[in-house]
This record gives structure tokens, sequence and C-alpha cells, in this order.
């Protein structure tokens, strides 16, 4: 969908404290903008930030980062965290426009992310265009570099074929899958912030797809330039599901996937 120029999104966030306008002059040096060091978490693709003010004012815990490759989008997420605040201090967020296709030119190592974001992604259906997806080994294979050992991708989208082959790539990029569900607002996972586009899908009576990715080791070597999607019969059989809701188990501690802050 087109949308129409905001005038006024530009200057109120050449004018906003919190608004970064050159995100690779603070590579490696994120976690400095903040006034208190916190988990860093950022969310890739915010748009007009709906969902993402309510979390960053519910989670005090985490320092976050909201970006979006539209300067208009981040003029309403800018009043939409001012709005959720209302009127106190926004400390633990810092709003920034960069195209994330070249991430590592505005993160580095040193930025140990905690969590990324990923909530209704665009599609991209056309093979042609598949290197473009948020979630492509390409982008993957970028955002390794600057996550934290153990770090989680917390991933939503209401398109199968997206979906099901994020599997895939999360699969060959080293993120094991820590929860999934294919009906997110039926598992019980809580909290779950309701996106603009997540309500708009609702209201056409799509379920949404969910999944946390953990960061570990590569399975294997990787070209994320030259990779091409493997053929199904060659991969893991339960990588497609049926998905369990239930959290699992690991070293006898349980996933706590109910809690956001979990640290
Ligand atoms: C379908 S919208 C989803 C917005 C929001 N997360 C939601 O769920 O309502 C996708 C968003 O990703 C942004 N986007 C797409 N490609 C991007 C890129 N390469 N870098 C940064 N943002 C991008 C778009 O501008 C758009 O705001």
């Amino acid at each position: 969908m087109h949308m129409r120029k905001k005038k006024w999104a530009r200057p109120e966030l050449d004018a906003c404290p919190y608004f970064i306008a050159d995100p690779q002059t603070v590579r490696n040096h994120w976690q400095e903008q903040f006034p208190v060091a916190r988990p860093l978490c950022a969310e890739f693709g915010c748009g007009k930030g709906v969902s993402t003010a309510q979390m960053i004012r519910n989670h005090p815990e985490f320092n976050f980062i909201a970006m979006d490759i539209s300067p208009d989008v981040l003029g309403d997420a800018r009043r939409n965290l001012e709005a959720a605040f209302q009127g106190e201090p926004i400390r633990n967020a810092l709003l920034s426009r960069c195209d994330l296709a070249r991430a590592n030119m505005f993160f580095g190592p040193e930025d140990q992310l905690e969590r990324i974001i990923l909530s209704f992604s665009n599609p991209w259906p056309k093979r042609r265009h598949e290197k473009r997806r948020l979630t492509h080994p390409r982008e993957l294979m970028q955002y390794r570099e600057f996550m934290a050992d153990h770090a989680e991708i917390h991933f939503k989208t209401d398109d199968p074929e997206l979906w099901l082959d994020s599997q895939v790539y999360f699969h060959v990029c080293g993120f094991r899958p820590l929860f999934r569900t294919d009906d997110l607002h039926a598992s019980g996972y809580t909290p779950n912030y309701i996106t603009e586009h997540e309500a708009r899908f609702m209201a056409e009576g799509k379920p949404i797809h969910f999944g946390i990715y953990q960061k570990t080791s590569l399975p294997g070597p990787i070209n994320p330039t030259l990779w091409q999607m493997p053929n199904r019969a060659d991969l893991p059989s339960d990588l497609f599901g049926p998905f369990s809701d239930t959290p699992i188990t690991e070293g006898g501690e349980i996933h706590d996937a109910q809690n956001f802050g979990r640290a």
C-alpha cells in the first residue's frame, strides 16, 4: 500500500531527542546512547509502532531500538511512543531510519543484541525477490555477527510461504526454534503485542504464525550470497511442523516463553 507523504514526520523526527538520524555513526556504540545499560532489543521494520510503543512502555528492563526504512512511519512511531508514555520521559527507546538489507553497516559485534523482533516483514513472494526478505540467510548471517550468544529472534507472520521458507533459513543459519505456533492467538502465548498489520489480519480471520529462534552454532558452512533453497526431502523432517505450542525444555530448565523479560 502506498502511503501519502507526511510533511510533519521529518521535522518531528529531527527534533526528537531519541531519534538517531545517522545509525552508522553509532555502530558498536548503541548501548552508550541510553542513560542506563540494559539488554538491547531491536525491532526491524517497526512500521507505525502501534504495538512497539506499548511494549517499550511495559518493559523498562530492555533498551529498545525501533527501526524502519520509512521516515513517514517512524513519524507515527514517535507519536505513538509519546502517547504511550503520557508525558513521562522516554529513556529506554531509540528510533532510527535505515535499510536493514545492510544491517551490518549499522550494527557491529560490540552491540551484542539480545533480541530482534520481526513482525510481518514484507513477504516478497517472488523467488527472484527472496533475498530481500528480512529472514533470508543473507540477513540472518549479518544478524549473527551482532547478536549475543543465545540471543533470540521473535518472528511473526501471516504469510504461509514466508513462514515455511523461514524455518529453513533459521535452520541453515544456526538458529534453533524454542517455541513455534501456527496460531499465536490460540496458543496462549503472552504477552503478545498486536501490531497494526496483525490487527488487520485478525479482522480477516487469518491465523498468525509465531516463532522464537535462538542463536546457536552454525550447522555447517554457508555462503549467504550464493545460497539456494535446498530440496525439502534433504531437510530434517520436523522442520515444517507440526509445531508444538509447548516451550522446549533445555538442560532441565523450562524455557519461559511466556515471560518477555526472561534474562
Ligand atoms: C508490512 S510492514 C509491518 C509493520 C509492523 N511491523 C506491523 O506489524 O504492523 C513492514 C515494514 O517493514 C519496513 N521495511 C521493509 N523493508 C525494510 C528494510 N529493508 N529496512 C527497514 N525497514 C524495512 C517497511 O517500511 C514497513 O514499515
